[in-house]
């Protein structure tokens, strides 16, 4: 038995059915990127659905989306919410749960005329996913710092678009939502995912309470040696990026994760050029995705790979720099506001468990300026970031359920509290 107001269950699938369909690619996955069409489209969809029901909607300077409901007071919103954008080849549930999710907590709501205490506002972030344009999250940083960083200026995709471009025309394609500044005072926030990771599967529980996320480095390795002809340069002859990089990647992935369980590192790009089958490289770049959630830890790791890139370049006479151009400090969420959600959970008679998210979220960067917190569920054999990713039906309710039931349980908290943003 609950207390809470049932979402509507077919109305809630049949719409995550609907935006699934958008990017939708032929192996049953997502392609809506940041700020593309699909993108917009995604946007545009979302902003008619919510005029139809009378909600205002708003978008601020980084084109994020906000579709209010009025409280009984006009204390700063709670808000409730995630993404649209997805990974190239993503998965329809990574974001895209927790915002639709979130509307049909307002839907619910409306639909019973229930009442909240204060507004409560559904929010589309901006690029959380960061592999378009990068950093990832772009649109909860502008949020959090109340200002569009000025370096993202001369953020371009890999196919030479401009961010500021695709921004501005992600902007004009919604002329009916009302303008917002960068960053506004709100109550706190809350956030539906898809956990992307195996524990909750392995363990059967429909429910994860977030209590952190663990830090991210983001860094840009740039191995530069010289070009020469493939079939007359003799290895003593060689100053080959491509051999430091192979020396470096080899002790990094014999090293980094395999003295540490909790430390995460990948590298999911590279990049010879000029990319000449007969040609020794100029140069090398790779990526590496640096994760741990422990900042101190995350510090030896970062330094410990300039060592070991310093080293494996020298070996082979190149160059490296060695760029960070992404750093999230790991955050612990507020236990006011977790205790709220396992009320919810109980309540619910949701089994749930308490973990950390491996993945970033936009939520930490908003826990910078308002308590937040947030709910995991369950995906099939923890994948994500693949176009095979996939929530069970039952699992995208009980998650509805329960970011509504959170909702209430919070809204009651804040309003109980009436505390200023960041302070709870
Ligand atoms: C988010 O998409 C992440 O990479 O953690
Ligand atoms: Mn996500
Ligand atoms: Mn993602």
């Amino acid at each position: 038995m609950t207390t809470y107001p049932a979402i509507d269950r077919q109305r809630f699938l049949k719409r995550l059915d609907d935006f699934a369909a958008i990017g939708a690619t032929p192996a049953g996955g997502v392609n809506r990127q940041a700020l593309s069409e699909e993108d917009r489209q995604a946007r545009r969809e979302l902003c008619r659905l919510a005029q139809a029901r009378g909600f205002r909607v708003f978008q601020d300077p980084m084109a994020n989306l906000f579709i209010r409901r009025e409280g009984r007071n006009s204390a700063p919103p709670l808000v409730i919410g995630s993404h649209l954008d997805s990974q190239p080849t993503g998965g329809r549930f990574d974001g895209a749960l927790g915002t639709l999710a979130a509307f049909e907590v307002l839907e619910t709501l409306e639909d019973r005329g229930i009442e909240t205490v204060l507004p409560l506002e559904v929010v589309a972030w901006t690029n959380e996913e960061g592999s378009r344009f990068a950093p990832g999250t772009m649109g909860s940083q502008a949020f959090a710092l109340g200002t569009v960083p000025e370096e993202w200026e001369d953020v371009r995709d890999r196919n030479g678009a401009r961010l500021m471009d695709e921004l501005k025309a992600t902007l004009a394609s919604l002329p009916q939502a009302e303008s917002r500044p960068p960053g506004f005072p709100i109550s706190g926030y809350l956030e539906l995912h898809i956990e992307q990771g195996p524990s909750l599967e392995r363990e059967k529980l429909p429910v994860g309470i977030v209590h952190g996320i663990q830090g991210t480095r983001w860094l840009e390795v740039a191995v530069s040696g010289q070009a020469a002809h493939a079939g007359t340069t003799a290895l003593s002859y060689r100053r080959d990026p491509m051999i430091a990089t192979a020396a470096a990647l080899d002790r990094l992935f014999r090293t980094v994760m395999p003295s540490d369980e909790r430390a995460r590192l990948t590298v999911g790009r590279i990049e010879a050029k000029p990319g000449s089958v007969n040609a020794i490289p100029e140069s090398v770049e790779f990526t590496i995705d640096l994760r741990h959630p422990d900042a101190a830890t995350l510090d030896e790791l970062e330094a410990m790979i300039g060592r070991i890139c310093k080293k494996t370049a020298d070996e082979a006479r190149c160059d490296v720099k060695v760029r960070r151009f992404f750093d999230m400090p790991p955050v612990a969420f507020p236990e006011s506001l977790l205790g709220g959600l396992e009320k919810a959970a109980e309540r619910l008679d949701f089994p749930w468990k308490r973990m950390l998210s491996g993945a970033f979220h936009d939520a930490l960067f908003v826990s910078r300026v308002a308590p937040a917190a947030m709910i995991f569920v369950p995906c099939r054999d923890g994948l994500s970031h693949n176009e095979r990713e996939h929530v069970e039906p039952e699992h995208s309710a009980a998650g509805a359920q329960m970011l509504l039931a959170s909702t209430l349980e919070v809204m009651e908290l804040l309003a109980g509290q009436k505390p200023s943003p960041g302070q709870l």
